[in-house]
C-alpha cells in the first residue's frame, strides 16, 4: 500500500502550477519519480507543495534522461547511441536553461525549479555526471578513487540542497559558506552520500549487470574473493553473499554515523529521518537475499515501510501546521506573461509620463496593421549563404565603429559618416531578414559618446529620427520590430518620440528585432536593474535568496532580448566599449577592419559564415562529435 497523497491537481494549484503545459511537464516527471524512486516519492509526500513539486522534477527529469540513456534501441551501436542521447538531451537543457524555457515538457518543469529555487546553472551537472557514469561503465578499481569521484560529483549537489533546506527553514546559508563554516556537516553528509550511492550499486546491480557493468570497485571483489565473470554471469558464490553483507553493514555504518543535521525546520528533520530509515530497510532488503540482487532490485516489505511512513507523515503534518512553510518561491513569469521589469525604474526610459502619453498616442498608429514587404535584394545579386539549421545565430549585436574616420579619411566632416553609417545599417536589416536572423542589435550611441564635440552631437542626433524613419518606413514596411535600449536623459524630445514611435508602430512585427542601443550604457543598465532590484527588495516583493540570474535579467532595459551569439565590431578596434556585458557574458567575437559606412549585409553573412564554424563550449568540453548534436533544440 502506497502512502495517499493529496491529488496532484491539488498539490499543483497549491504549489502555484497554473500552466496547462508545465503541469504536464510536472507530471511527467512526478510519475517518473514514482516509478523508479519509490524512497523518494515517499518522503516527498511529506513536504509541502511547492517543495513537492521540486523533488518531483529534479528527481524524475533525472530519471527520464536515464531511461532515455538506458533504452538501447536496434540502430545503436555498443553504448554509442545511449551516450549521444544522453549528451543531445544535457545539451538542450543547457541551451534551454539559457533561454529559460523549453519546449519540451519535462526540461520545462526542471527549468522551471531551477528558476524558482535560484539553482545555479551546473546544479544538474551533477546528476548528469553520474548518468555518464552509468552509460559508460566506468570502472573503479580502489575504494579511494570510488570515493573522490563520488566527492567531486555529489558533493557540491549535497551542500547545495542542505543550502535549500536551510532556506525552508528561513535562513539563508550559501553551500560554501556551509562547507567552510560547519565543515563537519559536510564530512557528514558527504559519508551519507556514499552509503546511499553504495546501496544504490547493490540494490540496481543485476540492471548494471545487464549492462555488461559491476557497479562496485574491483578492489571489494578481490578482498571478497569474488570473480567478475561470476557476477556477469550471475553466478551466486558465498564469497559474492558475504561480500553483500558486509557492504550492506559498511552502508549502515555510514548512515549511522550521520546524524540528522540540525536543519531548524522539525518537518524537514522528520523527512530526512524518514529518508535514512527507508535506507536501512533497503539495505536490509538487500543483505536478507543476497543471491536475489543478481536477478532483480529488492522490494522494501511493506509492513516496515508503512512502520516508517505513516508516523513520519502524521508528525510532519503537525510540524508544517505548527511552523508553516515560510518560503515564498519566486517562480519564473510564465513564458507569454508581459516583461516585468522597468515599472518604478525612475531614469530608465519606457516609464516617465512623457513616455507613456507618446506611447499611448503611437499605439494608435500602429493599430492599423499594414503588410510587411520582403527585403530588397543586394544590388550586386548576391544571395545569403545556405546554412544548416542551427548554425544561424540568434542573437547578433554590432557596434558600428569607424564612422568618423572614415569621413576624416575622405575630408567630409564627420556627420557625413554616421549619414553614411544609416545606409549601411539598412542594407545590413535588410541581409539579416534575408538570412533568417531573429536578433539585431546595434549601437547607435554611447552614454560615453556624450563627450563629443557639441557639433557633432547635434549632427548625430538630427539623423536618428530621418534614419529610424527609414527603417520603419510607411510605404516600404520591412518585417522589423524596433526596440529601443538606453536611457532617456539629455536626449532631445524629438529622438526620444522617434525612437518610441518605432517601438510602437512595428510591435506586431515578428520578423527580426532590430534593437537600437542609444544612449546605452552597460553599466548604466546594470546599475538601474539592481537600483530596481533592490528596491523590489527593500518594500518586500521579492526574497533577496530568490534572486536568481533570470530574475535580474527581468529588470535590464529590454528583458527579453536572448543572449548575444554573434558580437561583430568594425572600424579596427577590439574593445566591447560597454556594451552589452550582461547579455554578451559568452558571445563569439569577431573584429572587422572595414569601417561601418563600407560595410554591407555580404560582410554580416561572412561573419555568420566564421560564427558557425565556431565551437562554443559555454565552461563544458564538447562530449559528441559535432554531427550527432542536434540540429536544433525543440
Ligand atoms: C561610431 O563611429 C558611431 C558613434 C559612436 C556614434 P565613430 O563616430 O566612433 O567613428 P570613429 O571611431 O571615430 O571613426
Ligand atoms: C562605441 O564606439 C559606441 C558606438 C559605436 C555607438 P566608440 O567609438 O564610442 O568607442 P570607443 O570610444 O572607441 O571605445
Ligand atoms: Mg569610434
Amino acid at each position: 500500500m502506497r502512502p495517499s497523497p493529496v491529488h496532484p491537481a491539488r498539490v499543483y494549484r497549491r504549489g502555484g502550477i497554473h500552466d496547462p503545459v508545465l503541469r504536464r511537464g510536472y507530471e511527467a516527471c512526478r510519475r517518473a519519480t514514482r516509478a523508479r524512486g519509490d524512497i523518494e516519492y515517499a518522503v516527498s509526500l511529506l513536504l509541502p507543495p511547492p517543495l513537492r513539486i521540486a523533488t518531483w522534477a529534479l528527481y524524475g527529469a533525472g530519471v527520464t534522461v536515464d531511461c532515455l540513456a538506458d533504452t538501447t534501441q536496434p540502430s545503436d551501436t555498443e553504448d554509442a547511441g545511449r551516450a549521444e542521447r544522453l549528451e543531445a538531451w544535457i545539451s538542450a537543457f543547457d541551451a534551454d536553461l539559457r533561454d529559460g524555457r523549453s519546449t519540451d515538457p519535462v526540461r520545462q518543469a526542471l527549468i522551471h525549479t531551477m528558476l524558482t529555487w535560484n539553482l545555479p546553472p551546473g546544479f544538474m551537472h551533477t546528476q548528469f555526471e553520474q548518468l555518464r557514469l552509468d552509460v559508460q561503465g566506468r570502472q573503479f578499481t580502489t575504494w579511494q578513487e570510488w570515493r573522490r569521484y563520488n566527492s567531486l560529483v555529489t558533493t557540491p549537489f549535497v551542500l547545495r540542497a542542505a543550502s535549500l533546506m536551510m532556506r525552508v527553514a528561513g535562513l539563508s546559508a550559501e553551500p560554501e559558506a556551509i562547507a567552510s563554516g560547519v565543515p563537519e556537516a559536510a564530512v557528514a553528509s558527504q559519508r551519507a552520500a556514499d552509503a546511499i550511492i553504495l546501496t544504490d550499486a547493490l540494490v540496481d546491480l543485476s540492471e548494471d549487470l545487464a549492462d555488461g557493468h559491476v557497479p562496485l570497485p574491483q578492489e571489494a571483489l578481490d578482498e571478497a574473493g569474488v570473480r567478475r565473470a561470476d557476477l556477469l554471469d550471475r553466478r551466486s558464490t558465498p564469497a559474492f553473499e558475504e561480500l553483500v553483507r558486509r557492504l550492506a553493514d559498511r552502508a549502515r555504518g555510514w548512515l549511522d554515523r550521520t546524524p540528522v543535521p540540525p536543519v531548524l525546520h522539525p518537518a524537514i528533520g522528520i523527512a530526512l529521518g524518514a529518508y535514512t530509515d527507508l535506507y536501512r530497510l533497503r539495505l536490509r532488503a538487500a543483505a536478507d537475499a543476497p543471491a536475489a540482487l543478481l536477478h532483480r532490485r529488492p522490494a522494501l516489505p511493506d509492513g516496515a515501510r508503512l512502520r516508517v511512513l505513516l508516523p513520519a507523515r502524521a508528525r510532519a503534518a503537525l510540524a508544517w501546521s505548527l511552523f508553516p512553510f515560510p518560503v515564498r518561491p519566486c517562480p519564473p513569469p510564465e513564458p507569454a506573461g508581459p516583461p516585468a521589469g522597468l515599472a518604478g525604474a525612475g531614469e530608465v526610459r519606457s516609464v516617465t509620463a512623457e513616455g507613456r502619453s507618446l506611447a499611448a498616442e503611437a499605439r494608435s498608429l500602429a493599430a492599423e496593421r499594414r503588410p510587411v514587404v520582403p527585403p530588397a535584394p543586394h544590388p550586386s545579386g548576391a544571395r545569403p549563404p545556405r546554412l544548416p539549421a542551427g548554425a544561424v545565430p540568434r542573437h547578433v549585436a554590432i557596434v558600428m565603429d569607424g564612422n568618423g574616420r572614415w569621413a576624416t579619411a575622405r575630408g567630409l566632416p564627420r556627420t557625413e559618416g554616421h549619414r553614411a553609417g544609416a545606409d549601411a545599417l539598412v542594407d545590413v536589416v535588410h541581409g539579416a531578414l534575408e538570412i533568417g536572423l531573429k536578433y539585431l542589435t546595434v549601437y547607435a550611441f554611447s552614454t560615453e559618446n556624450w563627450k563629443r564635440p557639441a557639433d557633432e552631437l547635434h549632427g548625430l542626433m538630427q539623423e536618428i529620427p530621418r534614419q529610424l524613419h527609414r527603417i520603419t518606413d510607411d510605404t516600404k514596411p520591412l518585417d522589423v520590430r524596433v526596440r529601443w535600449a538606453g536611457l532617456r536623459s539629455r536626449l532631445p524630445a524629438d529622438v526620444i518620440e522617434a525612437l518610441v514611435e518605432a517601438e510602437q508602430s512595428t510591435r506586431d512585427r515578428t520578423g527580426l528585432t532590430l534593437t537600437v542601443c542609444l544612449n546605452y550604457g552597460g553599466r548604466a543598465e546594470i546599475t538601474a536593474a539592481a537600483a530596481h532590484l533592490a528596491q523590489e527588495v527593500v518594500s518586500g516583493r521579492i526574497d533577496p535568496a530568490s534572486v536568481s540570474e533570470h530574475v535580474f535579467a527581468r529588470h535590464l532595459h529590454v528583458p527579453e532580448l536572448p543572449d548575444v551569439d554573434l558580437l561583430l565590431r568594425t572600424g579596427g578596434d577590439q574593445r566591447t566599449s560597454n556594451f552589452l556585458p550582461w547579455q554578451a557574458t559568452y558571445a563569439e567575437l569577431l573584429f572587422l577592419d572595414t569601417p561601418w559606412p563600407e560595410v554591407d549585409r555580404r560582410d554580416l553573412w561572412s561573419a555568420i559564415e566564421q560564427y558557425a564554424r565556431r565551437t562554443r563550449r559555454y565552461g563544458s568540453i564538447p562530449r559528441i562529435p559535432a554531427q550527432a548534436r542536434p540540429a536544433d533544440r525543440g
